[in-house]
Protein backbone atom coordinates (compact mmCIF):
# COMPACT_ATOMS: atom_id res chain seq x y z
CA UNK A 1 0.00 0.00 0.00
CA UNK A 2 1.58 2.72 -1.40
CA UNK A 3 0.33 5.04 1.73
CA UNK A 4 2.31 2.96 4.28
CA UNK A 5 5.80 4.01 2.03
CA UNK A 6 7.93 5.69 4.45
CA UNK A 7 5.53 6.54 7.48
CA UNK A 8 6.31 5.93 11.55
CA UNK A 9 4.32 3.32 13.27
CA UNK A 10 4.59 5.08 17.42
CA UNK A 11 1.02 3.75 18.03
CA UNK A 12 -1.64 1.52 16.72
CA UNK A 13 -3.66 4.59 15.83
CA UNK A 14 -1.25 5.60 13.44
CA UNK A 15 -2.45 3.25 11.26
CA UNK A 16 -6.25 3.62 9.43
CA UNK A 17 -9.00 0.06 9.99
CA UNK A 18 -7.93 -0.36 6.18
CA UNK A 19 -4.24 0.06 6.70
CA UNK A 20 -4.78 -2.71 9.51
CA UNK A 21 -6.71 -5.45 7.25
CA UNK A 22 -4.28 -4.43 4.34
CA UNK A 23 -1.15 -5.59 6.70
CA UNK A 24 -3.02 -8.50 8.09
CA UNK A 25 -3.86 -9.71 4.59
CA UNK A 26 -0.42 -9.57 2.77
CA UNK A 27 1.10 -10.47 6.80
CA UNK A 28 -1.29 -14.00 5.86
CA UNK A 29 -0.34 -14.14 1.70
CA UNK A 30 3.57 -14.24 3.34
CA UNK A 31 2.89 -17.01 5.49
CA UNK A 32 1.22 -18.93 3.06
CA UNK A 33 4.08 -18.25 0.88
CA UNK A 34 1.95 -16.22 -2.11
CA UNK A 35 4.19 -13.30 -1.41
CA UNK A 36 8.17 -12.87 -1.20
CA UNK A 37 8.83 -9.28 -2.03
CA UNK A 38 12.66 -8.55 -2.22
CA UNK A 39 14.12 -5.41 0.11
CA UNK A 40 17.81 -4.40 -0.26
CA UNK A 41 17.58 -1.80 2.93
CA UNK A 42 18.62 -1.98 6.57
CA UNK A 43 16.98 -1.75 9.50
CA UNK A 44 18.74 -0.71 13.39
CA UNK A 45 17.49 -2.45 16.71
CA UNK A 46 17.80 0.21 19.23
CA UNK A 47 16.53 -2.03 22.57
CA UNK A 48 16.47 -0.41 25.96
CA UNK A 49 14.60 -3.49 27.29
CA UNK A 50 14.95 -7.25 27.17
CA UNK A 51 13.34 -8.98 24.08
CA UNK A 52 13.56 -12.57 22.73
CA UNK A 53 10.32 -12.82 19.66
CA UNK A 54 10.66 -9.19 18.60
CA UNK A 55 13.91 -8.66 18.14
CA UNK A 56 14.39 -12.21 16.71
CA UNK A 57 11.18 -11.41 14.38
CA UNK A 58 12.27 -8.01 12.94
CA UNK A 59 15.49 -9.64 12.38
CA UNK A 60 14.47 -12.95 10.78
CA UNK A 61 11.64 -10.53 8.79
CA UNK A 62 14.11 -8.03 7.32
CA UNK A 63 16.70 -11.25 6.57
CA UNK A 64 13.38 -12.91 4.48
CA UNK A 65 13.00 -9.92 2.75
CA UNK A 66 16.66 -9.24 1.37
CA UNK A 67 17.83 -6.28 3.95
CA UNK A 68 20.05 -6.65 6.55
CA UNK A 69 19.89 -5.80 10.21
CA UNK A 70 22.14 -3.73 13.24
CA UNK A 71 21.55 -5.08 16.82
CA UNK A 72 22.41 -1.30 18.76
CA UNK A 73 22.60 -2.30 22.05
CA UNK A 74 22.37 0.89 23.84
CA UNK A 75 25.36 -0.54 26.30
CA UNK A 76 27.42 -1.17 22.93
CA UNK A 77 26.34 2.59 21.75
CA UNK A 78 26.76 6.04 22.43
CA UNK A 79 23.16 6.37 24.11
CA UNK A 80 24.02 4.62 27.23
CA UNK A 81 27.15 7.16 28.24
CA UNK A 82 24.33 10.44 27.54
CA UNK A 83 24.23 11.40 23.98
CA UNK A 84 20.84 13.21 23.35
CA UNK A 85 18.44 10.93 21.65
CA UNK A 86 17.82 13.99 19.26
CA UNK A 87 21.82 13.65 18.29
CA UNK A 88 21.69 9.71 17.82
CA UNK A 89 18.54 10.15 15.94
CA UNK A 90 19.96 12.79 13.51
CA UNK A 91 23.19 10.40 12.87
CA UNK A 92 21.58 6.75 12.61
CA UNK A 93 19.08 8.95 10.02
CA UNK A 94 22.00 8.95 7.62
CA UNK A 95 23.05 5.18 8.23
CA UNK A 96 19.66 2.90 8.40
CA UNK A 97 16.50 3.08 6.15
CA UNK A 98 14.30 2.06 9.34
CA UNK A 99 14.80 2.11 12.97
CA UNK A 100 12.50 -0.21 15.61
CA UNK A 101 12.97 1.20 19.54
CA UNK A 102 12.14 -0.48 22.27
CA UNK A 103 12.20 1.63 24.98
CA UNK A 104 10.48 3.06 28.55
CA UNK A 105 9.19 6.39 27.58
CA UNK A 106 7.18 7.05 24.72
CA UNK A 107 7.91 10.50 24.59
CA UNK A 108 11.80 9.55 23.96
CA UNK A 109 10.20 7.71 20.91
CA UNK A 110 8.90 10.77 19.81
CA UNK A 111 11.96 12.51 20.54
CA UNK A 112 13.47 9.62 17.89
CA UNK A 113 11.19 10.24 15.50
CA UNK A 114 10.80 13.95 15.30
CA UNK A 115 14.71 13.85 14.73
CA UNK A 116 15.33 11.16 12.16
CA UNK A 117 13.74 10.93 8.59
CA UNK A 118 13.52 7.69 8.21
CA UNK A 119 10.63 5.60 9.45
CA UNK A 120 10.41 4.83 12.92
CA UNK A 121 8.42 1.80 14.52
CA UNK A 122 7.54 1.20 18.20
CA UNK A 123 9.02 -2.24 18.98
CA UNK A 124 7.21 -2.04 22.78
CA UNK A 125 6.95 1.02 24.87
CA UNK A 126 5.45 1.29 28.61
CA UNK A 127 2.42 3.03 26.54
CA UNK A 128 2.08 1.02 23.62
CA UNK A 129 3.18 -2.76 21.60
CA UNK A 130 1.61 -1.88 18.43
CA UNK A 131 3.32 -4.46 16.50
CA UNK A 132 2.49 -7.38 19.16
CA UNK A 133 -1.45 -6.47 18.55
CA UNK A 134 -1.10 -7.00 14.80
CA UNK A 135 0.05 -10.55 15.16
CA UNK A 136 -2.35 -10.82 17.69
CA UNK A 137 -5.44 -9.68 15.47
CA UNK A 138 -3.99 -12.13 12.36
CA UNK A 139 -4.30 -14.66 14.67
CA UNK A 140 -7.69 -14.51 16.04
CA UNK A 141 -8.64 -13.89 12.16
CA UNK A 142 -6.92 -17.11 11.63
CA UNK A 143 -9.21 -18.89 14.15
CA UNK A 144 -12.59 -17.31 13.33
CA UNK A 145 -12.59 -16.53 9.47
CA UNK A 146 -13.65 -12.55 10.08
CA UNK A 147 -12.86 -10.14 13.01
CA UNK A 148 -15.60 -7.60 13.10
CA UNK A 149 -18.48 -8.61 15.44
CA UNK A 150 -15.72 -10.71 17.68
CA UNK A 151 -14.88 -10.30 20.97
CA UNK A 152 -11.59 -10.14 23.43
CA UNK A 153 -11.35 -9.92 26.74
CA UNK A 154 -8.16 -8.66 28.79
CA UNK A 155 -7.61 -9.30 31.85
CA UNK A 156 -4.39 -8.38 34.22
CA UNK A 157 -2.93 -4.96 34.22
CA UNK A 158 -3.79 -2.37 32.13
CA UNK A 159 -0.52 -1.57 30.56
CA UNK A 160 0.79 -1.57 27.26
CA UNK A 161 -0.80 -4.40 26.06
CA UNK A 162 -4.02 -3.54 26.73
CA UNK A 163 -3.59 -0.04 25.57
CA UNK A 164 -2.53 -0.94 21.80
CA UNK A 165 -5.80 -3.59 22.02
CA UNK A 166 -8.26 -1.56 23.23
CA UNK A 167 -6.79 0.54 19.88
CA UNK A 168 -6.68 -2.31 17.62
CA UNK A 169 -9.83 -3.79 18.63
CA UNK A 170 -11.53 -0.74 18.17
CA UNK A 171 -9.69 0.22 14.54
CA UNK A 172 -11.01 -3.71 13.07
CA UNK A 173 -14.47 -3.64 14.83
CA UNK A 174 -13.70 -6.23 17.66
CA UNK A 175 -15.59 -5.66 21.17
CA UNK A 176 -13.10 -5.37 23.71
CA UNK A 177 -13.02 -5.89 27.20
CA UNK A 178 -10.55 -5.14 29.48
CA UNK A 179 -10.88 -6.10 33.17
CA UNK A 180 -8.15 -5.37 35.65
CA UNK A 181 -8.05 -4.06 39.09
CA UNK A 182 -9.21 -1.03 40.24
CA UNK A 183 -5.95 0.41 40.55
CA UNK A 184 -4.40 -0.95 37.29
CA UNK A 185 -7.25 0.06 35.04
CA UNK A 186 -5.60 1.36 31.66
CA UNK A 187 -4.97 5.13 31.24
CA UNK A 188 -8.46 7.30 30.13
CA UNK A 189 -6.74 8.81 27.56
CA UNK A 190 -6.52 5.40 25.60
CA UNK A 191 -9.63 4.42 26.87
CA UNK A 192 -10.78 7.27 25.15
CA UNK A 193 -8.81 7.33 22.05
CA UNK A 194 -10.38 3.67 21.45
CA UNK A 195 -13.80 4.76 22.04
CA UNK A 196 -13.72 8.08 19.78
CA UNK A 197 -12.09 5.16 16.72
CA UNK A 198 -14.46 2.09 17.41
CA UNK A 199 -17.45 2.00 15.18
CA UNK A 200 -20.71 2.59 16.64
CA UNK A 201 -21.69 -1.07 17.12
CA UNK A 202 -18.31 -1.89 18.79
CA UNK A 203 -18.12 -2.04 22.69
CA UNK A 204 -15.17 -0.78 24.57
CA UNK A 205 -15.84 -2.21 28.27
CA UNK A 206 -13.74 -1.28 30.88
CA UNK A 207 -14.27 -3.41 34.22
CA UNK A 208 -13.50 -4.32 37.72
CA UNK A 209 -15.36 -7.50 36.95
CA UNK A 210 -13.34 -10.55 35.64
CA UNK A 211 -15.82 -13.21 35.10
CA UNK A 212 -18.56 -10.63 33.44
CA UNK A 213 -15.57 -9.97 31.14
CA UNK A 214 -14.62 -13.54 30.28
CA UNK A 215 -18.47 -14.33 29.51
CA UNK A 216 -19.05 -15.57 25.96
CA UNK A 217 -15.56 -13.91 24.89
CA UNK A 218 -14.21 -15.57 21.88
CA UNK A 219 -10.52 -13.66 22.57
CA UNK A 220 -9.20 -14.40 26.12
CA UNK A 221 -5.61 -12.35 26.80
CA UNK A 222 -3.29 -11.87 29.21
CA UNK A 223 0.02 -10.66 30.03
CA UNK A 224 1.96 -10.46 32.89
CA UNK A 225 0.98 -8.76 35.87
CA UNK A 226 4.36 -6.73 36.01
CA UNK A 227 5.88 -5.60 33.22
CA UNK A 228 9.64 -4.87 32.31
CA UNK A 229 10.91 -1.81 34.63
CA UNK A 230 8.14 -2.71 37.25
CA UNK A 231 10.37 -5.99 38.81
CA UNK A 232 10.47 -4.41 42.21
CA UNK A 233 6.24 -4.57 42.56
CA UNK A 234 6.02 -7.93 41.47
CA UNK A 235 5.58 -9.61 44.56
CA UNK A 236 2.99 -7.02 46.20
CA UNK A 237 1.20 -7.25 42.84
CA UNK A 238 0.21 -11.09 42.89
CA UNK A 239 -2.59 -11.31 45.46
CA UNK A 240 -3.80 -8.20 44.08
CA UNK A 241 -4.20 -10.34 40.39
CA UNK A 242 -5.07 -13.39 41.48
CA UNK A 243 -8.49 -12.77 40.51
CA UNK A 244 -7.52 -11.88 37.06
CA UNK A 245 -5.55 -15.38 36.43
CA UNK A 246 -6.50 -16.66 32.95
CA UNK A 247 -7.51 -20.56 34.47
CA UNK A 248 -9.75 -23.77 33.54
CA UNK A 249 -12.76 -21.83 35.34
CA UNK A 250 -12.79 -18.51 33.68
CA UNK A 251 -11.77 -20.44 30.16
CA UNK A 252 -15.66 -22.37 30.91
CA UNK A 253 -17.51 -18.78 31.33
CA UNK A 254 -16.42 -17.91 27.79
CA UNK A 255 -17.65 -19.09 24.44
CA UNK A 256 -17.07 -22.49 24.08
CA UNK A 257 -14.82 -22.13 20.84
CA UNK A 258 -12.84 -19.47 22.50
CA UNK A 259 -8.87 -19.42 22.12
CA UNK A 260 -6.53 -18.22 24.84
CA UNK A 261 -3.94 -15.76 23.76
CA UNK A 262 -0.91 -14.32 25.55
CA UNK A 263 2.21 -11.86 24.14
CA UNK A 264 4.65 -14.10 25.72
CA UNK A 265 6.98 -14.05 28.24
CA UNK A 266 4.32 -15.98 30.57
CA UNK A 267 4.63 -16.64 34.35
CA UNK A 268 2.34 -19.99 34.57
CA UNK A 269 0.73 -19.88 38.13
CA UNK A 270 0.71 -16.37 37.69
CA UNK A 271 -1.58 -14.47 35.23
CA UNK A 272 -2.29 -17.63 33.54
CA UNK A 273 -2.46 -21.93 34.91
CA UNK A 274 0.01 -24.48 33.15
CA UNK A 275 -2.90 -26.27 32.35
CA UNK A 276 -4.56 -23.07 30.05
CA UNK A 277 -1.39 -22.10 28.44
CA UNK A 278 -0.65 -25.80 27.18
CA UNK A 279 -4.48 -26.62 26.74
CA UNK A 280 -6.29 -27.18 23.06
CA UNK A 281 -7.63 -23.56 23.10
CA UNK A 282 -4.26 -21.92 23.39
CA UNK A 283 -2.99 -20.31 20.47
CA UNK A 284 0.01 -18.74 22.01
CA UNK A 285 2.89 -20.55 19.61
CA UNK A 286 0.57 -19.66 16.36
CA UNK A 287 0.55 -16.13 17.98
CA UNK A 288 4.47 -15.46 18.46
CA UNK A 289 4.68 -16.78 15.00
CA UNK A 290 2.68 -14.32 13.75
CA UNK A 291 5.00 -11.72 15.03
CA UNK A 292 7.60 -12.50 12.08
CA UNK A 293 4.53 -12.55 9.19
CA UNK A 294 3.18 -9.13 10.83
CA UNK A 295 6.37 -7.44 10.91
CA UNK A 296 7.66 -8.76 7.58
CA UNK A 297 4.38 -7.28 6.07
CA UNK A 298 4.74 -3.99 7.78
CA UNK A 299 8.82 -3.82 6.71
CA UNK A 300 7.90 -4.62 3.15
CA UNK A 301 4.92 -1.89 3.28
CA UNK A 302 6.82 0.69 5.09
CA UNK A 303 10.09 0.62 2.96
CA UNK A 304 8.04 0.53 -0.18
N1 LIG B 1 5.93 -10.41 23.16
C1 LIG B 1 7.15 -9.81 23.08
O1 LIG B 1 7.27 -8.65 22.67
O2 LIG B 1 8.18 -10.59 23.46
P1 LIG B 1 9.70 -10.13 23.68
O3 LIG B 1 9.70 -9.22 24.89
O4 LIG B 1 10.44 -11.40 23.89
O5 LIG B 1 10.15 -9.38 22.46
N1 LIG C 1 3.70 -5.81 29.30
C1 LIG C 1 4.92 -6.54 29.05
C2 LIG C 1 4.95 -7.03 27.65
C3 LIG C 1 6.16 -7.84 27.26
C4 LIG C 1 6.13 -8.28 25.83
C5 LIG C 1 6.12 -5.64 29.33
O1 LIG C 1 6.08 -4.47 28.95
O2 LIG C 1 7.08 -6.10 29.95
Amino acid sequence: MERLKGRDLLSLADLSAEEVIYLLHLANDMKLGNASPRISKVLGLLFQKASTRTRVSFSVAMYQLGGQVIDLNPESTQVSRGEPLEDTARVLDRYLDVLAIRTFKQTDLETIADHARIPVINALTDLEHPCQVLADLLTAQSSFGELAGLTLTYLGDGNNIAHSLLIGCALVGVNVRVSTPPDYAPLPAIVKQAQAIAKEQTEVTITTDPKAAAEGAQVLYTDVWASMGQESEAGDRIPIFQPYQVNEDLLAVADARAIVLHCLPAHRGEEITDGVIEGAQSRVWEQAENRLHVQKALLASILG
